[in-house]
């Protein structure tokens, strides 16, 4: 006979290798994992993730968004999504705009302005429920929209959550590629795959070519730029929907990123 309390640590031990086995299953659905991930916020990382997830869609896979930047989840915001997922017998039903299924770390939230602050068990524990939880199906891609930086939240998710590679966003400027170099020898130290890096605010204002140092001195594959522009004022769709310059753009990088994937041995479509 065992003690109680030995009976519920088993059930503990049960409940925590059911929650495994469960995601297991659900990522298996799941050709591609990428993160978008940068050395500090403002640099573009949601702008990136959204308009790279819409842009595939448009390309015809089928693409998944997941938001988990805990500080600023602002994927929905700039998706346009108001209403709030579904719940169908404990499953959590991705909400479906521009072609792409999403959820964010925002559809939890009482009101969009209320901080967030949790420490890593509580964030390793949330993304562990949401990836239990969240009825993807199947899918080509997941993009995965980051909190930036090399502090405990990036460090927490990139453990739990098993990716193929990352996507870094830097900018012109070398101050932001000294973080964003932080960035990939973060990831490389994990044993994960950098997947190359982009410039985004490129133009007369910044200027253009710290992402392409970058990534030449970092030995990563340099997947374009984006220049700054007006067009992503508005707000109402992402932008490759509403310029078909960005769109170019979007349609390049996916490009140079899908033989990225294939080189780290990646089933991308
Ligand atoms: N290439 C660009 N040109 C003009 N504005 C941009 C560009 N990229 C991003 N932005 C704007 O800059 C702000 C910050 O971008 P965002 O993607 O939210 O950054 P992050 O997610 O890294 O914090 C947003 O208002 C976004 O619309
Ligand atoms: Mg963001």
């Amino acid at each position: 006979m065992s003690t109680p309390q030995e009976s519920a640590r088993l059930e503990q031990i049960k409940r925590s290798w059911q929650q495994k086995r469960q995601i297991t299953e659900r990522l298996d659905k799941i050709k591609t994992k990428i993160g978008v991930y940068s050395g500090k916020g403002g640099v573009g990382k949601t702008t990136v993730a959204v308009n790279l997830a819409v842009t595939l869609a448009k390309q015809g896979a089928t693409v998944g968004l997941l938001d988990v930047d805990i500080d600023c989840p602002n994927v929905a915001k700039v998706m346009g999504i108001t209403e709030k997922p579904d719940y169908i017998e404990g499953q959590i039903i991705p909400v479906e705009k521009h072609g792409v299924k999403v959820v964010s770390m925002a559809f939890f939230q009482e009101n969009q302005d209320e901080a967030i602050i949790w420490r890593g068990p509580m964030i390793h524990n949330a993304i562990n429920q949401f990836l239990q939880a969240t009825d993807w199906a199947e899918l080509d891609y997941l993009v995965i929209d980051l909190p930036p930086g090399t502090s405990d939240s990036p460090l927490t998710i990139m453990q739990s959550l098993p990716m193929d590679g990352f996507l870094v966003v830097s900018t012109p400027q070398d101050l932001a590629n000294l973080d964003a170099k932080r960035c990939i020898n973060m990831i490389r130290k994990l044993n994960l795959n950098v997947l190359g890096v982009v410039e985004n605010y490129t133009g007369d204002i910044f200027g253009k070519g710290g992402g392409k140092d970058l990534a030449n001195e970092t030995e990563v594959p340099y997947l374009g730029d984006l220049a700054l522009r007006s067009s992503y004022r508005d707000t109402s769709q992402p932008t490759i929907l509403l310029d078909s310059a960005v769109e170019e753009e979007f349609d390049a990088m996916a490009t140079v990123l899908k033989k990225s994937l294939k080189e780290v041995g990646s089933e991308a479509p």
